[in-house]
């Protein structure tokens, strides 16, 4: 069977030519409204599932990998989910570089490369600085929500929550609209590893 071509929908991705400073969400959405961030959105299953389910959130997936960047932005293109947008860039730099403080009201942060040789430990998203990024970016009442399926990643992010001290409370995780029966997030790596039996470890907090 011939490839389907993947389309680039103009509505859909925000292209990181051109940005300088912190972006305008307003502005890029067209219209007010709470802002989610997915960090390492690769196919876009939560975002298209979650965008339909909050018509009133604006979405912005931050994907690196070109390959997955494409697959997404045709995908919530050819559902016309007009709450979405998508960026081809490296999270770290694209926080630190184009949003401002208390700009954002939820980080998603779900299955992040693991990186699991300890010389590559350094690449691995959710780090100290990357947590601080997250809350400097996040209003007051914002949440973060991460989950992996490493144990020892999982031991580094709660400790990059811990050092944030009081800024963050540990809160219930809120599952994604299209999670079903024992999933939390519903995306393409949640269900693989669920089949393989992986341990799953998830935590959300609230900026206080
Ligand atoms: C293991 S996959 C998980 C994809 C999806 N969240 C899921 O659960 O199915 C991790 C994704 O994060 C992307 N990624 C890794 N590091 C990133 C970074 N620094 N900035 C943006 N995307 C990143 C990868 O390209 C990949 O698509």
């Amino acid at each position: 069977m011939a490839k389907r071509s993947l389309k680039a929908y103009e509505d859909v991705l925000l292209r990181p030519e051109g940005l300088a400073g912190a972006v305008d969400f307003e502005e890029i959405f067209g219209r007010r409204g709470p802002v989610h961030i997915e960090i390492g959105s690769g196919k876009g299953t939560f975002l298209l599932a979650q965008a339909g389910h909050a018509p009133d959130v604006n979405f912005l997936g931050i994907e690196r990998a070109n390959k997955y960047y494409r697959y997404a932005v045709d995908r919530i293109g050819r559902w016309g989910l007009a709450n979405v947008r998508i960026i081809r860039a490296d999270a770290a730099r694209f926080l630190s570089e184009h949003v401002g403080d208390s700009a954002v009201d939820w980080f998603h942060v779900y299955f992040p490369d693991p990186w699991p040789k300890k010389r590559h430990h350094k690449r691995r998203f959710v780090s100290g600085s990357n947590m601080a990024q997250m809350v400097r970016c996040l209003k007051t009442g914002g949440v973060i929500q991460i989950v992996t399926d490493h144990t020892d990643y999982f031991e580094e992010i709660q400790k990059a929550i811990e050092a944030q001290g009081k800024r963050l409370d540990t809160i219930a995780f809120t599952p994604a609209a299209g999670s079903g029966d024992g999933e939390l997030t519903g995306t393409n790596y949640e269900r693989k590893y669920i089949k393989n039996k992986r341990d799953i470890y998830s935590i959300a907090v609230r900026k206080g």
